[in-house]
Order: C-alpha cells, then structure tokens, then sequence
C-alpha cells in the first residue's frame, strides 16, 4: 500500500510541477517546498481531479432550465478540470436537480501564456461564442457563467463583448481567485456577481501564495446558494 502511494506520488510529479505555473513568480522550486504543494494537493484531493480530465458538455444535448458555462484554470486537464468546478457542479446538481442544469466546460489550451496576456484570446472566444450559443438555442434557459483563475479572465473577456439582449439573459457571474477581481464583468450588475478571493491568494490579492488559490472546492455551497437565489 505504502509502495503504491509512494509510485503514485512520483507519477504525480510531473503535475506537481506543472501545478501552479500561473504563480510563476511565487511557485516554490525547492525539492521541500515542492513536496509541500505536494502534499497539499494529495490532501485536498487535487490530483485524483487532474487525473481525471473532467469534461462536460450538456450544451450539446437538450435544453434546460439553466445552463453554466465554466473555464477552468491554467493547466487544468479536460474542458472543466479539477476539483473547484467539480465540487461546484456535485453542489448545484444536488440543489437544483440534474435535469435543471447543464453544465458546458469551455474547451481552451489554458496555459501559462494566456494568463499572461490577460486570458487566452482564442479561450475568450470560445468562451463567448458558447454563451451566444446557449442564448440562441435555448430560449428559455437562464445563463449562469464562471470561472477559475485563467477561467475567470475568460469570464470577464467573453462578457465584454455580449450584446445587451445576450447579457440580460445572464442571472448569474461567479468567479473564483480571479486574476481581474474587483473589475466588472461587462456591462453584468453588480447585484448579479459573485468574486471570490482568498486572503493570501497571491493570484487576486497579488500577495500570499498558492495554498490560498488551490482549494476554492471549500467555497462551492456559498456560489450555489448564490445562483440558486438568481434561477
Ligand atoms: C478540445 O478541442 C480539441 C480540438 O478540437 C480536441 O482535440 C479535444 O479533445 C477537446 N478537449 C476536450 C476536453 O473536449
């Protein structure tokens, strides 16, 4: 048991690694502190996430009474990654109902390059084009969106470029440690946003580290609660 965890754990580096490039500046490069983002990720259940590339794509399929579309964070697998949308999705299906709410991952290559320009521009349209596509196909739905990190930027740049009718069909904005917090999303009411950022997450507060950017799963019942008042 102990040789299998310890097998994992070395499989699990190359992740580890590649974990937190969007901390670039904070992202601790001794063998210690990597073990210590290490164990961090084992205990909040991180890496059984990236592993398991989540996807999802509900947009595809028949409409319902509430769609979200999400972006991930930088170099999050899958089109929905880790365990922030995760625990978000479990929270708002147990609430709403699984028949209420589709869910629609936005697919982007969320590296380290597009959270540096601001969010990838491709990811932004991407992000854009599938908020017209819910609006267009599903009449009746409310439009929830969101992201995480990177997934937050996209928010901010595929809301910019809504048109008024297509932003008045959004109930709901959440973001999590979102690189641009304390901006606007677009022309989205205040009264319909909902920022979160953790006291020492360097990536919204620009000081602390990554512990505080890493377990934003904790903060899914507070969103849930949120949109469900707004659905
Ligand atoms: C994202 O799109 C690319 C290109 O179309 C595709 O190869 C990949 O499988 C998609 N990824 C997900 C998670 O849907």
């Amino acid at each position: 048991m102990k040789f299998t965890i310890v097998l994992s754990l070395v499989a699990l580096l190359p992740f580890v690694a590649a974990l937190p490039p969007h901390l670039d500046a904070a992202t601790p490069k001794s063998p210690e502190a990597l073990d210590a983002v290490l164990q961090e990720g084992v205990a909040g259940g991180e890496f059984e996430s990236l592993l398991a590339g989540n996807t999802e794509n509900e947009l595809a399929g028949a409409c319902k009474a509430v769609t979200l579309i999400y972006a991930r964070g930088t170099t999050e697998p899958g089109n929905v990654g880790g365990n922030t949308g995760q625990a978000l999705f479990t929270a708002l299906r147990s609430r709403l109902g699984a028949a209420a709410i589709a869910v629609q991952g936005v697919n982007y290559s969320a590296t380290v390059a597009g959270y540096l320009q601001g969010g990838d521009p491709a990811g932004s349209t991407t992000m854009f084009n599938l908020i017209n596509q819910a609006a267009s196909k599903c009449p009746s739905t409310k439009i929830v969106i969101g992201g995480y990190s990177q997934g937050a930027q996209l928010t901010h740049n595929a809301a910019a470029r809504l048109t008024a009718a297509t932003t008045a069909r959004i109930v709901a904005v959440f973001g999590f440690g979102d690189p641009f917090y304390g901006r606007a999303y677009g022309s989205i009411p205040a009264s319909k946003t909902l920022n979160i950022c953790h006291t020492g997450d360097i990536i919204c507060t620009g000081s602390g580290g990554s512990a505080e950017h890493s377990n934003y799963n904790q903060d899914a019942a507070r969103v849930t609660t949120f949109i469900a008042a707004r659905v």
